[in-house]
């Protein structure tokens, strides 16, 4: 007997960013498979049981949430923000593909969240308001010379640019490299915004131009958008900047 599996997101990590939807698979399943930090977000009952591996285990994870569902158990796989943005839903999909006939009879359920790019662009304005992009800056599961001509292909495209993974322990100099060949292309004013725990008590949020901006601001929990040649910046008396990218594009300013 097949039973089903949930994979939820559990938005940048305000509470309240969670969806309805994604509490109420909490609320019906019996195993939880995820990085533990992001377990903690659930309040489980004492009933519902973890399994928490580390964040690099994915595939693991996958697989062995698919084994439990396949066995009849209601279980629910977590990731942070949106589990479909460089997360669990796509290590899923991809253990079922790679996986045994019973996996693909699971009933799969895959429920969106809020994913850090969001959160970030609400806190400042609305910097995602014209065309954008998503790249992860990890070079773990893609060689970097494709993070570079991605990069460049956004630049020229005229497209904001989200960073997702822009930093870490192991990969020190990535970013900082990232804004060398984006200053190539675009110009010197444009804003970088570097979101960190967007939502959380420990929330950060920077505004730097391209110029000066410092890869160093931005730690692992760090989302950085990187405006466009559009993306115009609100200076106000006593608050924060506003930062936004017009909903109109004129033929030849973001080329
Ligand atoms: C493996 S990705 C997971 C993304 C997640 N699935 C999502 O939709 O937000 C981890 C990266 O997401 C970004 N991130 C996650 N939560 C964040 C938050 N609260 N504020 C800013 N960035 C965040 C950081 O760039 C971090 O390195």
């Amino acid at each position: 007997m097949s039973g089903q599996l949930f994979v939820i997101g559990t938005g940048p990590g305000n509470p309240d960013q969670m969806t309805p939807e994604a509490l109420g698979a909490v609320s019906k399943a019996t195993i939880f498979f995820g990085y533990g930090p992001y377990l903690d977000r659930l309040n489980l009952r004492a009933d519902q049981t973890r399994q928490t591996s580390d964040n690099r285990e994915e595939l693991d994870r996958a697989g062995a949430a698919l084994r439990a569902a396949s066995e009849g158990a209601i279980v629910c796989v977590v990731s942070g923000g949106d589990p479909g943005v460089f997360a669990m839903a796509a290590a899923v999909c991809e253990a079922i593909d790679n996986g045994p006939d019973e996996w693909r009879a699971v009933d799969l359920v895959i429920l969106p969240g809020i994913t850090a790019m969001l959160a970030v662009a609400a806190r400042v304005g609305a910097p995602l308001g014209h065309d954008f992009c998503a790249i992860s800056l990890s070079d773990n599961l893609k060689p970097w010379a494709t993070i570079e001509r991605r990069l460049k292909a956004a630049a020229e495209g005229g497209f904001v640019i989200a960073l997702y993974n822009p930093i870490s322990k192991a990969r020190p100099w990535q970013l900082g490299k990232a804004f060398e060949l984006l200053r190539e292309h675009l110009p010197d004013a444009t804003p970088v915004i570097f979101g960190r725990a967007a939502g959380r008590l420990d929330e950060r949020i920077a505004l730097q131009p391209l110029s000066a901006a410092n890869a160093a601001t931005a730690d692992m929990a760090t989302c950085v958008i990187i405006g466009s040649a559009e993306t115009r910046v609100i200076a106000r008396e006593g608050k924060t900047d506003i930062v936004y990218t017009p909903r109109f594009s004129v033929e030849g300013t973001g080329d």
